[in-house]
C-alpha cells in the first residue's frame, strides 16, 4: 500500500507549531499582521483569499483583506501596495495572483516591500533563495519540502522532476530540491519526450495545470508523486474516464456540478507510486500554513526576534 501523503496533518502539525510564537509576538505588544489584496472576482482566488483570512483568524494573525475593483489600475493598485508597506501593524502583504490583465504584475511585486513579501515573489527574494540566503520562500514549495520532510522521505542524492517551469512552482520549487543535494530536472510543454523524463524520477512534481496528464507511463514504480494540480472537471465523460467509471465520483458530480483532480491520473498515481499526495487534502493546506509560517517569520524579524 502505497504511504498517503496527507496535507492536512502537516498543515495542523505546522500551525498548533506556530500558535506559541503568535501567542508570544501578541504579549509582547501586538500580533502579526497579514494583509492580503484581492482585485476582481476571480471565484478561485475569492476562496483561496478565504482560506488565507481563516487560517489567520484560527492563529490569531490580524488580518485585512482589500478587495479591489476588476476595473483597477496599476497606479492605484501600486498606491494600495505603498499604503501598505508604511502601516507599523502590518508585518506581511500578499497581493493574490492571477491580476486583472491591465494591471502589470511585475510592478506590482516588485512594489512590495522584500520585509513584508510573505510570498517570497520579489526578486529580491527569489534571489535569496537562488543564492541559499535565508528569506521567505514561496508557499506552495516550501510546503512540499515540509511534506517531504515530515515524512522522512529523502532528497538528497534522489533524481527530482519537475513537471512546470512556473515562478510560484515550478522554479522554486526546483531550486528548494537543488539545496537538499536532489538532482533536479525541469521540463515544461516543448520537452521531448516528457514521459521518458518523467520515469526517472524518484521525486516527480507536476505543477503544469492540465487534469491528469501525467499518467501510468510517466511514472516510475516505487516513486515519490507530488500532484500539485487542482484541477475542476464539469463534464461526466472526462470524470468517467479519469476516475474509471467511479460510482462516487458520478455522484459527487451529479451532486456537486464538478470533481476535483490533480495533474495527476490519480488512479495510475495510486497503483504506481510508493508515497503520493491526494488531491484534494495533499500540497493544498500546505500552502496556507507555509503563509502563516512567513508571516509570523516576518513579525519576528520586524520585532527583533531573530
Ligand atoms: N495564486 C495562486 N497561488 C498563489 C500564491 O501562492 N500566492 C499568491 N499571491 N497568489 C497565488
Amino acid at each position: 500500500m502505497p504511504l498517503i501523503l496527507d496535507g492536512n496533518r502537516v498543515r495542523d502539525q505546522i500551525l498548533s507549531e506556530l500558535k506559541p510564537r503568535v501567542e508570544a509576538l501578541a504579549a509582547g505588544g501586538r500580533p502579526p499582521g497579514l494583509a492580503v489584496i484581492l482585485a476582481g472576482h476571480n471565484p478561485a482566488s475569492e476562496i483561496y483569499v478565504r482560506g488565507k483570512i481563516k487560517a489567520c483568524h484560527h492563529l490569531g494573525i490580524y488580518s485585512e483583506s482589500l478587495t479591489l475593483p476588476e476595473t483597477i489600475t496599476t497606479d492605484e493598485l501600486l498606491a494600495a501596495v505603498d499604503q501598505l508597506n508604511g502601516r507599523g501593524d502590518i508585518d506581511g502583504i500578499l497581493v493574490q495572483l492571477p491580476l486583472p490583465p491591465q494591471v502589470d504584475a511585475r510592478r506590482i511585486l516588485l512594489a512590495v516591500a522584500p520585509e513584508k513579501d510573505v510570498d517570497g515573489f520579489h526578486p529580491c527574494n527569489v534571489g535569496r533563495l537562488a543564492t541559499g540566503l535565508p528569506g521567505p520562500r514561496a508557499c506552495t514549495p516550501a510546503g512540499i519540502l515540509q511534506l517531504l520532510m515530515r515524512y522522512g522521505i529523502a532528497i538528497a542524492g534522489k533524481r527530482a522532476v519537475v513537471v512546470g517551469r512556473s515562478d510560484i512552482v515550478g522554479k522554486p520549487v526546483a531550486l528548494l530540491l537543488l539545496h537538499e543535494n536532489a538532482t533536479v530536472t525541469v521540463c515544461h510543454s516543448k520537452t521531448p519526450d516528457l514521459a521518458a523524463v518523467c520515469r526517472e524520477a524518484d521525486i516527480l512534481v507536476a505543477a503544469i495545470g492540465r487534469a491528469a496528464m501525467i499518467t501510468g507511463d510517466f511514472i516510475r514504480s516505487g516513486a515519490t508523486v507530488i500532484d500539485v494540480g487542482m484541477n475542476r472537471l464539469d463534464r461526466r465523460e472526462d470524470v468517467a474516464r479519469i476516475f474509471r467509471n467511479s460510482p462516487e465520483k458520478l455522484a459527487a458530480l451529479e451532486m456537486r456540478g464538478s470533481v476535483l483532480v490533480g495533474d495527476v491520473d490519480p488512479i495510475a498515481m495510486a497503483e504506481k507510486a510508493s508515497a503520493y499526495t491526494p488531491v484534494p487534502g495533499g500540497v493544498g493546506p500546505l500552502t496556507i500554513a507555509m503563509l502563516m509560517a512567513n508571516t509570523v517569520e516576518s513579525a519576528e524579524r520586524r520585532a527583533g526576534i531573530c
